[in-house]
């Protein structure tokens, strides 16, 4: 059967991630999460005390080296050969990785990468540009969407099973400045493709969304 290209675009914490690895897994295909490797530069730069320096950012790029490993805990991301996933899903680490997004060298580089991994296809990946800028010609676009309130209200939960303490004010906050900044840096700006097929999740629970999105699939292979 012929592969195809699943690109995933949204939001933060509108559950990308989920619905791509359960994708992934329904399809056989491999799974890319494109926010990990922002934030691992994220990480690399906050390790290198240039944060905020954006010329020592792009100096910094040749030095970093981005890698997958499958875990019994899933799919790591790797920062030059060490497994940096439990450092990655920060608050701070993931306001950083907004931040390093805007600039063009960091995109340039990582996006590079994001193609060569799609080259033989089969492959369901996740961010903010993959529909418009990595494979504007993927097969499949899905564009996933929530309530701020209903992803502040998710977000909470996440990291209260990580045994941090938010406060809800201060989530929502972070999702509004982090959708704000998204949508409106100069380079490649979250936006939906024009033919990407939009899934707002607010009301649906994650067995509904992920059947809507396997016919989406099912579908869309069979028009190939
Ligand atoms: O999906 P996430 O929360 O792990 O992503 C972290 C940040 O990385 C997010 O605020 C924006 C940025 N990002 C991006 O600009 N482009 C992508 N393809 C993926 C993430």
């Amino acid at each position: 059967m012929r592969k195809i290209i699943v690109a995933i675009d949204g939001y933060s914490s509108c559950g990308k991630s989920t619905v791509a690895k359960q994708l992934a897994q329904y399809a056989g295909y491999t799974y890319v999460d494109t926010g990990a490797m922002y934030r691992a530069v994220a990480l690399a730069v906050s390790r290198a005390g240039v944060a905020g320096d954006e010329k020592q950012i792009i100096a910094l790029l040749p030095q970093i080296k981005i890698s997958f490993i499958q875990t019994s805990n899933g799919q790591h991301v790797c920062l030059n050969g060490e497994d940096v996933e439990s450092h990655i899903r920060t608050i701070e680490i993931g306001n950083m990785a907004s931040q390093v997004a805007v600039i063009g060298e960091v995109r340039h580089f990582l996006v590079n990468q994001q193609q060569e991994l799609g080259e033989a296809k089969g492959i369901v990946m996740d961010g903010r540009d993959i529909g418009t800028v990595v494979f504007p010609n993927a097969e499949l676009k899905l564009f996933l969407t929530a309530r701020p309130e209903v992803r502040a209200q998710r977000r909470l939960l996440e990291l209260q099973e990580k045994g941090e303490h938010p406060v809800y004010e201060d989530v929502l906050h972070d999702v509004n400045d982090r959708d704000y900044r998204d949508t409106h840096r100069a380079e490649s700006p979250l936006r939906q493709a024009q033919d990407a097929i939009v899934v707002d999740n607010s009301n649906m629970t994650k067995e509904e969304q992920m059947l809507q999105i396997q016919r989406l699939f099912d579908d869309c292979i069979n028009r190939q």
